[in-house]
């Protein structure tokens, strides 16, 4: 398929497990992609692997919680491409698992920086570009836990839900741009991030909570991602995509 020929899209966190499915998934359909992550070799894999099938693919080693990676994300697509079309704010930090008494506000800080506050950077800094290319598809990476909670997680089940329903307000204020914000919110997906919670992968498997009794797979939700950045969802705006392997139904 290549619903995303000519597109421009920008990711964060594209050296990551999901962030890497998406950018291979959005270079297949024909995306270029300016792929953002603040560790150099995971993404230089995701850079190979692109270029390695022919895809377009230009890199920004930076921190996403600095305004300037926003403007420096954003020049490239202008400066390469001519424009800007679509924006995956992927990236995320975690923090050791506990309660919130056991969070220093230094490392509570830093959390709302990278999931949060860069969603709000980047979204500012990539609208008047869209609005340029009259209209674009931004997706903010949530999760089934910004609709549900598990303890030992208050940073991340706040952050969630905040991007979800931040999701929803943007839709609403610039749908007359034309551009189009939703969420999508991954259940339990086997990355290294994830397994790190684990003894093994077999744990982390039959404990995974979903209907089917498995982990999601990076590329699936790589598929959700291609499907709300493509025209495919033109009438899909302010909605939560959730691909969680039927996680929150009990
Ligand atoms: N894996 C899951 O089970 C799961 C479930 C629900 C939601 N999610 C969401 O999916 C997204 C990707 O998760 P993942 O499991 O692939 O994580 P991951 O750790 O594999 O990828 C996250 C990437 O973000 C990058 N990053 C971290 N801080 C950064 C910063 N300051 N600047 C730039 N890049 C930075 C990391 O280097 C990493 O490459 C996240 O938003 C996560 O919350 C994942």
């Amino acid at each position: 398929m290549d619903r995303l020929k000519d597109k421009i899209a920008i990711v964060s966190g594209a050296g990551g497990g999901i962030g890497s499915a998406i950018c291979q998934r959005f270079a297949q359909e024909g995306a270029a992609i300016i792929c953002v992550d603040i560790n150099p070799s995971t993404l230089d894999s995701t850079i190979a692997e692109i270029i390695r099938y022919g895809g377009k693919a230009n890199k920004l080693l930076a921190d996403i919680s600095e305004e300037k990676t926003a403007v420096d994300a954003v020049k490239i697509a202008i400066d390469e491409y001519g424009g800007l079309d679509i924006l995956v704010n992927n990236a995320v930090y975690d923090i050791a698992l506990g309660p919130l008494t056991s969070i220093s506000l230094d490392d509570w800080r830093r959390t709302m920086d990278v999931n949060l506050n860069s969603a709000f950077l980047m979204s500012k800094h990539s609208i008047p570009e869209m609005e340029i290319r009259g209209g674009g598809s931004i997706i903010h990476i949530a999760s089934q836990l910004g609709r549900t909670a598990r303890p030992g997680r208050p940073w991340y089940c706040a952050q969630k839900a905040a991007l979800i329903n931040l999701a929803k307000a943007m839709a609403l204020d610039h749908a007359p741009q034309k551009i189009r914000v939703n969420s999508l919110s991954p259940g339990p997906v086997e990355t290294n991030r994830y397994l790190t919670n684990f003894s093994s992968q077999e744990e982390a498997q039959k404990t995974s909570n979903t209907l089917f009794d498995r982990l999601g797979k990076p590329d699936e939700i790589a598929a959700g991602a291609a499907f709300l950045a493509s025209d495919d969802a033109s009438f899909v705006t302010g909605s939560d995509l959730l691909i969680d392997g039927g996680y929150t139904v009990p």
